[in-house]
C-alpha cells in the first residue's frame, strides 16, 4: 500500500510526509480544537459512512474495502454511543480521532477513505449536521416557552396590572397583555429559527480543500445519505462559508434579549417595592451576609447570560472579518461560541419556563397599585367625546393632575370647586371615569388590551405555533 494512503497512527500527524520533526508544543497546544469539537463525534462518523458509499460508487473502494470500512465506522458509533470512543491527547481534532481509531480497528484500508475528502469541506459538513438538530431543539423549547406564557395569559386573564412606559405608571392593562407581548416576539424567534434551519442544512462535503472533487463523486447520493435539504453551489464558498453559524448566534442573541427583556419586567414587578408578583424560593438565593434577602437570582441569571451569547456572536463575527477566501485556520474558532450559545440558550429557556410557570400573582398589591392617575388618558378622551381638542383636553387634565400633586392629592380626590377652577367640563366629567377594569375593555382594536382582543391574541399565536410544526 502506498504510504500516502495510509492512516495516522497514535501520535503521528496527518500530514507527516511534508513536515519534518515535531510540532512545537505552544503551538500544539493552540492548535487542538480536539477539546471542543470532540462533540462533532457522531456526525463526523455518519458523514463518513455516507463519504464512504460514495467512494464505491465512483470506483474508489472495492465492495470488500467498503464492507471493511463500514464495519469499523459502525464499531466506532457503538464506542461513541458507550462513551468508550477514547481520544488520545495528540490528536489534533475529532476526525484525526476517527482516522487514527478506524486503522486501529481495520488497519490500513481506513486510509483509503479520504481519497478527495478534505478536513476543510468535512468539519463544516459536520458543524451543519450538529447545528441542524441544535436548532430543532432551540425552536422546541422557544415554542415550549410560548405556550407556557399563553396558557398563562389564558389563566390571568381577570388581572389588570398598571402597565409603565418610560418605568412611569402610564395607563390600565391585562397582566395577559403583557405576557402575549413577549409570547409574539417568541414567535418571530421559532420563525427565524427554522429560517436559519434552511441554510444550515446544506451540504458541503464533496468540495475538497477547495477545488471541488476530482473523482465523479456523486453528491446527490451524499446529501440523500445524510438527509441534507440542499448540495452548496460553490466549493470556495462550502468550506469558507460561516453565515449560518453567524445568523444562529444572531437569531440567538434575539431570543435572548426577548428573554432579558422578560427578566427584568419581572424583576421589577417582584420588589418589595412593587411586589405584584414573587418568585417561589426555589428560585431565589439568599445573602451569606443580610438574613433578610431572598434574591431573584433566576431572572438575573437569564439577563447576565444575554451578555455571553451577545459576546459569543461578536466573537465569531471579528474572526470573520477580512478572511481571505476558502478555509483558514481561523474558521476552527468557530465551534466554541456556538456550542456554548446553543448550551446556554436551552438552559436559559428551560429556566424561563419554569418562571413563567412558577410565579405567583399578588392580587393586593396589584389592586393597590392601579392609583387613580392610571385614568387620566380616559378623562382627556371623556373631554374630546365632548367636543374638546384633544390637546386641548391634554392641558386641562395635565393641569388637574399637577394641582392635585401638588396638594398631595390624587386625581379623584380633587374636589368639584377645585375642578371647576380648571375646567367646567372637568369637573361634569371625572363622574364618567371608568374604573381600570372598564378602562381596559376600551381597547378593543386588534391588538388592544380589551378582553376580546386579549382572546383574540390567544387564539391567533396558537395558530402560528400550528403552522410553524408543519
Ligand atoms: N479542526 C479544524 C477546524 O475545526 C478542522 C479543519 C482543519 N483543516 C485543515 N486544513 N487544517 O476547523
Amino acid at each position: 500500500m502506498a504510504s500516502e494512503e495510509c492512516s495516522p497512527a497514535q501520535g503521528e500527524k496527518l500530514y507527516s510526509g511534508r513536515l519534518v520533526g515535531a510540532t512545537d508544543p505552544v503551538l500544539e497546544a493552540l492548535n487542538s480544537s480536539i477539546e471542543v469539537d470532540q462533540r462533532l463525534s457522531e456526525v463526523d462518523v455518519q458523514s463518513s459512512i455516507a463519504y464512504a458509499k460514495a467512494l464505491e460508487k465512483a470506483g474508489i473502494l472495492s465492495k470488500s474495502d467498503l464492507e471493511k470500512i463500514l464495519s469499523g465506522l459502525e464499531k466506532i458509533l457503538e464506542e461513541i454511543s458507550k462513551g468508550e470512543l477514547v481520544i488520545v491527547k495528540t490528536d489534533e481534532d475529532i476526525h484525526t480521532t476517527v482516522e487514527r481509531r478506524l486503522k486501529e480497528l481495520i488497519g490500513d484500508v481506513a486510509g483509503k477513505l479520504n481519497t478527495g475528502r478534505s478536513r476543510n469541506d468535512q468539519v463544516v459538513n459536520d458543524l451543519r449536521l450538529l447545528l441542524k438538530s441544535s436548532i430543532t431543539l432551540l425552536v422546541t423549547l422557544v415554542q415550549q416557552l410560548t405556550r407556557t406564557l399563553i396558557e398563562r395569559a389564558a389563566t390571568e386573564i381577570e388581572i389588570i396590572i398598571p402597565g409603565f412606559t418610560h418605568l412611569q405608571k402610564a395607563q390600565p392593562i391585562r397582566l395577559s397583555q403583557l405576557l402575549l407581548s413577549h409570547a409574539v416576539a417568541l414567535t418571530r424567534d421559532s420563525e427565524r429559527l427554522l429560517e436559519v434551519k434552511k441554510r444550515t442544512n446544506v451540504l458541503t462535503l464533496g468540495s475538497g480543500a477547495i477545488a471541488g472533487n476530482p473523482l465523479g463523486l456523486d453528491r446527490e447520493l451524499l446529501r440523500k445519505e445524510l438527509d441534507l435539504g440542499a448540495i452548496s453551489i460553490n466549493s470556495i464558498d462550502a468550506v469558507g462559508d460561516r453565515d449560518f453559524v453567524v445568523e444562529l448566534l444572531s437569531a440567538s442573541s434575539l431570543i435572548m434579549i426577548h428573554l432579558s427583556r422578560l427578566a427584568e419586567d419581572l424583576l421589577l414587578a417582584s420588589t418589595k417595592e412593587l411586589g405584584l408578583i414573587s418568585l417561589p424560593d426555589s428560585l431565589c438565593t439568599g445573602s451569606s451576609l443580610m438574613p433578610q434577602k431572598k434574591n431573584p437570582d433566576s431572572l438575573e441569571i437569564i439577563r447576565s447570560k444575554t451578555g455571553l451569547v451577545i459576546g459569543r456572536t461578536v466573537q465569531l463575527l471579528v474572526v470573520l472579518k477580512a478572511l481571505p477566501s476558502a478555509y483558514s485556520k481561523d474558521l476552527q474558532e468557530d465551534k466554541e461560541p456556538v456550542l456554548d450559545v446553543v448550551d446556554t440558550v436551552s438552559a436559559v429557556l428551560q429556566l424561563a419556563n419554569v418562571v413563567i410557570s412558577s410565579i405567583t400573582i399578588n392580587k393586593e398589591a396589584i389592586e393597590k397599585s392601579l392609583t387613580p392617575e392610571l385614568l387620566a388618558t380616559d378623562l382627556a378622551n371623556l373631554l374630546v367625546r365632548k367636543g374638546v381638542p384633544f390637546r386641548q383636553a391634554h392641558t386641562l387634565v395635565g393641569k388637574a393632575i399637577q394641582l392635585a400633586e401638588s396638594k398631595g392629592l390624587t386625581l379623584t380626590q380633587l374636589s368639584s370647586e377645585e375642578l371647576k377652577s380648571i375646567s367646567p367640563l372637568l369637573s361634569s366629567e371625572i363622574s364618567q371615569l371608568p374604573s381600570p377594569q372598564s378602562s381596559v375593555e376600551l381597547n378593543t382594536s386588534i391588538g388592544g388590551t380589551a378582553k376580546s382582543s386579549v382572546l383574540t391574541q390567544i387564539e391567533t399565536l396558537k395558530e402560528i405555533l400550528k403552522k410553524q410544526k408543519e
